[in-house]
């Protein structure tokens, strides 16, 4: 279980950061959250959890219950869009799989994954404490495999906060006691980056690699200029306060980020000629890296193919976009990713010796190259009672691939 020891490293969460994020400024950086709303920040995000404690009296099952499905029943869009995403499949195979072992061999370290997989007191199996802990008397198994639920963002106490309402939405009448679950209180911190931080963003103590935090991707949008334009994560991950957060996985996602552009010197050629062709991909709509994670691999190819579509032997080209990392973490083998705004280029040229001749240019995205070697490598030394899951993860993990472009140019 060696190789998830890198998660432990990284693991103060980010609440350091939220406390930390120095109100700059200095031209060009984003706005820094307001007092108001860093305290809000800081108390609810700013450690674990603490458990819901007794719902207030008046409260129906249906309003005391923490379960997606009966938010779901009034708040049908964002449970139906929810169930998609992976933030409600974020206790999945690969991750369950894991925690079979981890929680009799390391139940610390078991925990720590919990505070971003599935962050609820409710959910965790044991409270900590000398010698492993104890029972969690409040544990929902069932609420457990549901991952990052709607009351991990928007439940503390029992009280609902949310976003400010959308503009134009008619005031709510009468008393908050009145209104199902006391009705809610607002900060427009929903709206900010730092929302997201706690779980997309190592601190800066945490665990690095030439010089670099394992997971940057709050302090990449920082210096990004979707932030100085005040495009937070949830203007691209949340439209119109869909609850979808596509990514990496998502082939329109991440279409909508990057322009690519396919650019050779002629549009014919004789055989004897040489072939010039240049492939740039722009990173105009990604609020961070492309990829942000080491774990995602993007694959540019560049070949030939003969008359009947045949492979032209030796004229494979390849290039990888991503942060390369062995699987002990021991060290960054390359980083290739786009940084925002910026652009990837791959020029290919060959003498065409023939007539009939095709270029064929592709990039194919695997968001879970990292996860597919690591689960191999895992089932490898053995994943004990979690191996039917991991197999199950690592079959995912295989087939998550998509082509972003493809494009056969007819050159002789
Ligand atoms: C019995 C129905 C009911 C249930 C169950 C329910 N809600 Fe609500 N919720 C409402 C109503 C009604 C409002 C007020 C909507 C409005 O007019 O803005 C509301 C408002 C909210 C808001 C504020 C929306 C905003 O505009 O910012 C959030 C967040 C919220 N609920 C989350 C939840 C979560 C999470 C759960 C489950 C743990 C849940 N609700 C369960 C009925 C319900
Ligand atoms: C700081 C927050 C954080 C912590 C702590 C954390 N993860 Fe994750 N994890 C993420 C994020 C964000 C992703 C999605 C990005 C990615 O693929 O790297 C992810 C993805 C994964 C995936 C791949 C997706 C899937 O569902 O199969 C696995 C497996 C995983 N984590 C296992 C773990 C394990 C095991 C631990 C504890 C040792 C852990 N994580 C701790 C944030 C965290
Ligand atoms: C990862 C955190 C997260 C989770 C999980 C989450 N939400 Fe939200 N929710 C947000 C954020 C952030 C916003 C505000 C987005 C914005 O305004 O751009 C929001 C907004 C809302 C709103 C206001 C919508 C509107 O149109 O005004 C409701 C209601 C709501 N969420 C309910 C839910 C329910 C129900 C679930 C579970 C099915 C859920 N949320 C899961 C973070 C979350
Ligand atoms: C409680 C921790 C937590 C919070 C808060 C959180 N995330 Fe996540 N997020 C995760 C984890 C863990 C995953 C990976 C789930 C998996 O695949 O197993 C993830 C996955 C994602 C993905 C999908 C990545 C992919 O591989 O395609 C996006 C996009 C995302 N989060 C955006 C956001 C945004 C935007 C916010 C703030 C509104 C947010 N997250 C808040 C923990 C969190
Ligand atoms: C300007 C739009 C934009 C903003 C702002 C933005 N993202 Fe993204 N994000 C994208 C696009 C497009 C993708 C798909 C391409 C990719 O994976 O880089 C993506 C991918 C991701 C992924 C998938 C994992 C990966 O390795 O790429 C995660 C997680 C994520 N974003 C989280 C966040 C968080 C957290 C924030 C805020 C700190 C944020 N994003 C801000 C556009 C944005």
């Amino acid at each position: 279980m060696k190789a998830t020891a890198w998660w432990l490293l990284g693991m103060s969460l980010v609440l350091a950061l939220l406390a930390g994020s120095p109100a700059r400024g200095d031209g060009g950086e984003p706005k820094s959250p307001s007092p108001a709303e860093q305290d809000f920040l800081e108390r609810h995000w700013g450690g674990p959890i603490p458990p819901q404690g007794e719902p207030p009296e008046r409260f129906s099952p249906i309003e005391r219950s923490l379960r997606p499905a009966d938010c779901g029943a009034c708040h049908p869009v964002q449970f139906a869009d929810w169930q998609t995403s992976l933030h409600g499949k974020s206790m999945g195979p690969g991750v369950a799989g894991q925690l079979v072992e981890m929680l009799q061999s390391d139940p610390a370290a078991a925990r720590s994954c919990l505070h971003c997989h599935a962050p609820l007191a409710e959910q965790a199996a044991r409270v900590p404490g000398a010698g492993g802990g104890r029972a969690n008397p409040v544990f929902d198994a069932d609420l457990r495999s549901q991952g990052i639920v709607c009351a991990g963002c928007h439940v503390r106490g029992h009280q609902r906060f949310g976003p400010p309402r959308r503009a134009g939405a008619p005031p709510i009448a009468g008393p908050r006691e009145a209104l199902p679950h006391n009705g809610f209180t607002p900060s427009s911190a929903f709206l900010r980056s730092e929302f997201c931080a706690g779980c997309h963003q190592f601190t800066p103590d945490g665990f690095t690699l030439n010089g670099k935090p394992l997971e940057n991707t709050f302090e990449e949008w920082r210096a990004s200029p979707a932030a100085r334009r005040g495009r937070h994560c949830q203007d691209c991950h949340m439209p119109d306060r869909r609850h979808l957060w596509r990514g990496i996985h998502d082939p329109e996602m991440v279409k909508s980020g990057v322009r690519i552009r396919l650019v050779t010197g002629q549009t014919r050629y004789r055989p004897g000629n040489r072939l010039r062709a240049t492939l740039t991909i722009a990173s105009t709509g990604v609020g961070h890296y492309f990829p942000t994670y080491v774990t995602p691999r993007v694959v540019v190819r560049a070949e030939l193919l003969d008359g009947s579509g045949r492979l032209v032997p030796e004229s494979v080209e390849e290039r990888a976009i991503g942060r390369d990392v062995p699987l002990d973490l021991s060290r960054e083998i390359a980083d290739t990713r786009i940084p925002p705004g910026g652009r990837f280029t791959m020029k290919y040229s060959r003498r065409l010796d023939r007539p009939g001749l095709s270029l064929r240019v592709t990039v194919t995205v695997f968001p879970d190259h990292f996860y597919a070697r690591f689960f191999e490598a895992l089932l490898t030394s053995g994943a004990g009672q979690g191996a039917a899951q991991i197999e199950a993860a690592l079959e995912l993990s295989r087939r998550s691939f998509f082509a972003i472009f493809r494009r056969d140019l007819a050159l002789t």
